[in-house]
């Protein structure tokens, strides 16, 4: 049999609710969803906040840097259904109880670093939570940087479709050395699965969403499934126990 995939919640649950929001959070614990993805910015006073662009107005309308703005500025943004942007440690303190895995995706801040992966393992030591934790990030700098800091959480490598898997990752992954492959699923075409085979680094797909494609992901054995959608995951899932309790 295989092994169960986690479902973890893209955004929260994304397609219901404003994405990155403390309300996507607990929609995606009531539909069952295993975990969540969350994407972090450092704000100039050095607070960790959740938002997955670094510039709102595509999410608030109004054109600022969440970088380079003080916290005390942010919150009266709505993030939409009045939603505020969250900080992590709101999020540690409302949800490290209700999900197995938090996967924290540091955004990029280029070749340099404004500090994030320093705030950001602090927090983790700070509610001992590292077991439930997954650091993610594009940029392999951010995950360096964040395992020479907290070598015992785990990694998880992002790869998207616009990179060249085998000329411009496979040397950096084996230097990162993550728990996890996190794939975007129009990557995976048949030559560079089998190469990601011959890593043998267990695999999360994202941004899966429609159920034929849930099907198949599971069918492969994917670790986990990052989806905009948790409650139809889960109810995939539950379809597909069913069926093969029949076959036994
Ligand atoms: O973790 C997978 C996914 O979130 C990466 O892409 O742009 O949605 O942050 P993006
Ligand atoms: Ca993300």
């Amino acid at each position: 049999m295989k092994p169960t995939c986690l479902i973890i919640a893209h955004r929260g649950d994304s397609g219901s609710e404003p994405e990155n929001t403390l309300k996507a959070f607990e929609s995606a614990y009531h539909k069952g969803a295993d975990g969540i993805e969350l994407d972090c910015h450092l704000t100039r006073d050095k607070k960790v906040v959740v938002s997955h662009d670094r510039n709102l107005k595509r999410i608030t309308g109004e054109n600022r840097d969440c970088c380079a703005s003080l916290y005390r500025d942010l919150i009266g943004l709505d993030f939409g259904k009045k939603e505020k942007i969250p900080l992590l440690v709101e999020v540690f303190d409302l949800f490290l109880k209700k999900f197995a895995v938090i996967n924290i995706e540091i955004k990029s801040t280029g070749v340099f670093t404004n500090g994030i992966e320093k705030h950001i393992a602090m927090l983790i030591k700070q509610y001992r939570c590292a077991s439930q934790i997954i650091v993610s990030s594009f940029n392999p700098a951010h995950l360096l940087r964040f395992k020479r800091l907290m070598p015992q959480v785990r990694l998880g490598y992002l790869i998207c479709e616009k990179q060249d898997w085998i000329a411009r990752n496979r040397y950096a992954v084996r230097i990162v050395g993550p728990s996890t492959l996190n794939l975007q699923k129009e990557l995976v075409t048949l030559t560079s699965f089998n190469g990601l085979l011959g890593l043998a680094i267990p695999q999360w797909i994202w941004t899966v969403n429609k159920k034929h494609e849930m099907e198949f992901w599971l069918d492969r054995g994917a670790q986990a499934i990052i989806t905009n959608e948790p409650g139809l995951l889960k109810s995939v899932m539950a379809g597909s126990k069913k069926d093969s309790a029949c076959q036994t």
